[in-house]
This record gives structure tokens, sequence and C-alpha cells, in this order.
């Protein structure tokens, strides 16, 4: 049998599991490029070796602190960096080295990110219209004039906005609104994956609830599946099926966000869970808070072994030296660390 056939057959199996997105030891380090001459003298290891799936129609929150890899992830996986090792299986097929024209063609639909800051990404000169048949155009989406303009009314009409709005510019709408033209701009193809890049960090609590909950509506009518990307906990329990646990580019613990969040096992979770003021269930221990030792580690230089020895309360000769893998615990459940070798 070829590589070519395997592969093939590997990514029918995906698709038959229902898995819309698989990353396989995925890899971003970044050249740290020093003097006059920009020598590469080292890589920042962004991402170091991760690798998880989601199904269709789920939500798949990604959870860490702050540099852990989280944006970098996700912007490797719609390739708008290349990845530096692995594979991103999406629908079926390996994307992870598709050459930008066909990227284009295949994947710019069907994958859609938005952003912790609309305002960033949303051009100040455009009207709301404009913004909204950017990418209908690019991809010749219609053939009639009044087809893009219906269009644009049914997305803002989706996302809760008056269509009448369109003639806006986006200083003239809250912070809430202009999520709201993030997502309808996102929603403009019909894509199958959303990648959520803190797309509620900056924004006052009433307004987050408002916007989660239409996230969730939308996923329901579209069978959307989400990659929802935050630092926020109590957000990612409220809107994740299943949760990856990201330290210094690597994949700590992976689980059922019920499972998850009852029983942490990893060290480094247990920590991070610790740390979140939310108010527990009946059936939970209440969990003493964990303050990690030190700081965290530079991810030019990790550390040997498990990235997380240096703060880890619970750590063993082992750890210092060994790389722990992600095993199954109970099914469904991955945990990196050697307690559970
Ligand atoms: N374009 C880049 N060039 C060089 N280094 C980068 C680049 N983007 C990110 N990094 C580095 O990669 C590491 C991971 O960053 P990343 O932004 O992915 O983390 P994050 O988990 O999204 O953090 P945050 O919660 O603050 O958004 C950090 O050390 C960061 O400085
Ligand atoms: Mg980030």
């Amino acid at each position: 049998m070829t590589a070519e056939v395997r592969r093939d057959q590997q990514s029918i199996q995906s698709v038959t599991d229902g898995v819309l997105l698989e990353v396989r030891n995925l890899k971003k380090y970044f050249p740290i490029k020093t003097g006059l001459l920009q020598k590469t003298t080292g890589y920042i290891r962004a991402v170091d070796g991760i690798s998880f799936y989601v199904k269709k129609g789920e939500t798949l929150g990604i959870v860490g602190e702050s540099g852990c890899g989280k944006s970098t992830a996700g912007r490797t996986i719609i390739r708008l960096y290349e990845p530096t090792e692995g594979q991103i299986i999406f629908k079926g097929k390996d994307i992870s080295r598709l050459p930008e024209n066909r990227l284009r063609q295949q994947i710019r639909r069907d994958i859609q990110m938005i952003f912790q800051d609309p305002y960033a990404s949303l051009n100040p000169r455009k009207t709301v219209e404009k913004v909204l048949k950017e990418p209908l155009k690019t991809h010749r989406y219609f053939k009639m004039k009044s087809e893009y303009q219906d269009r644009v009314d049914e997305l803002l009409t989706l996302v809760g906005l008056d269509p009448s709005y369109k003639n806006r510019y986006p200083h003239e709408f809250s912070g809430g609104q202009r999520q709201r033209i993030g997502i309808a701009r996102a929603l403009a193809l019909n894509p199958d994956l959303i990648i959520a890049d803190e797309a509620v960090s900056a924004l006052d609590v009433s307004i987050q609830a408002q916007i989660i909950n239409l996230l969730q509506d939308l996923q329901a009518r579209f069978q959307l599946t989400y990659l929802f990307i935050s630092h926020d906990l109590s957000v990612v329990r409220h809107i994740s099926d299943r949760v990856v646990v990201l330290y210094l580019g690597r994949l700590m613990e992976w689980a059922a966000k019920e499972d998850l969040f009852n029983q942490p096992l990893h060290p480094y979770t247990q920590a991070l869970l610790s740390a979140v003021p939310v108010i527990r269930r009946k059936d939970e221990q209440i969990r003493e808070r964990i303050v990690l030792q030190g700081d965290l580690p530079s991810p030019a230089d990790p550390p040997t072994g498990c990235v997380f020895h240096t703060r880890c309360p619970m750590a063993m000769d082992i750890c210092r030296k060994q790389v722990p893998h992600p095993k199954a615990y109970r099914p469904g459940h991955f945990v990196a660390c050697h307690l559970y070798d």
C-alpha cells in the first residue's frame, strides 16, 4: 500500500467517525533572528507537537495561560502560519502542505476565524455592507448583484442586527455589535469550522453572555463546529463540549468538559482551575487554591522532560528527564503526566 492510499484510508476513517478536524503532532516554531545579518539563532517553540481532534458540531475549548500557544495553534490550523511540522486533517484531507492557491479554493471558505477585537480587523473606511460583501465577492459566491444584497441583509439579521445598519461604519457600533459584525463576516461563506480566538474576552460580562448565546444558536442552526480559544475558564466551561489544556506549546490534558472540570488530572490543570472563582456545584470537591511557583519558562528554551516540571508541586525525578506523552486515563480523557504512568 502506498503512503498516499494509506493516508486516504485514514482520512476516510476520520470522516466516518464524524471528525471534522484533526491535528497530529502539530508544531509551529518561530525563528529568533539576531544581529545585522538577521541570522537565526534559535526558535520559539510556540506550538510543540500537539494532537487532538474535534467532531462535527462540537465545541472544543482551548485553554492555558498567556503565551502557551493558543493563538498560534489557531492561526496555524487555518494556515495563516506555515506549520513547522505535523498534519492538519480537515474533512479528511491533509491541508498542512496545501499551496496557497488550493488553500483559497478549499479551505478559506470552510474555516473562518473570529478575533478578540473585531474593530482591528474591520476596515474603518468600509461600510458594513462592503465588509460583508468582501468575502462573498472574493469567492464569486453569487452571480446576481441582488443576491449579494440579499445575503448581506440575511447575515445581519442572523446575528441580530437590523439590515438597515449596513450603511454604517464600524466606529458607529458598540463593542458587542462589532463582534456581531465579525461573526456575520465569518458566516458569510457558510463555513464548517469557526476558530474563535478570545472572541468575547474584550466585552463586558453581560455582552459576553449575549454573544455566547448567539454563537450557540448559530451552531445549532448551521451545525457549526467551534474551536473556542480563551484564557477564561468560566466561559470555556460554559460553551465547550471538550477541552484541551495547553502549557508552553504542549498538550497537558484533553477531556470532555465535565471530566476536566470535575476531575482534573494534570497538576497544571488543577492549578489553573483552583485559581478560578466559580460557583461550584454540589458534587464537586472544593479545591484548595494551588499557587504555581516561578515564572513561565521561555518557549525559546523550554525545560527538559515534562515542560511543567519546573513549576509542578508534584514533580518527580523522571519528570526532569522524560517527556510524558498523552495517555488515556479513561476513555476520552487524556493526560500527559508521569503521575499516571
Ligand atoms: N509571530 C510571532 N513571532 C514570534 N513569536 C511569536 C509570534 N506569535 C507568537 N509568538 C510567541 O509564541 C508564544 C505563544 O504565543 P501565542 O500568542 O500563541 O500565545 P497565547 O496562548 O495565544 O497567549 P495569549 O493568552 O496572551 O493570547 C509566545 O511566546 C509568543 O511570544
Ligand atoms: Mg492569544
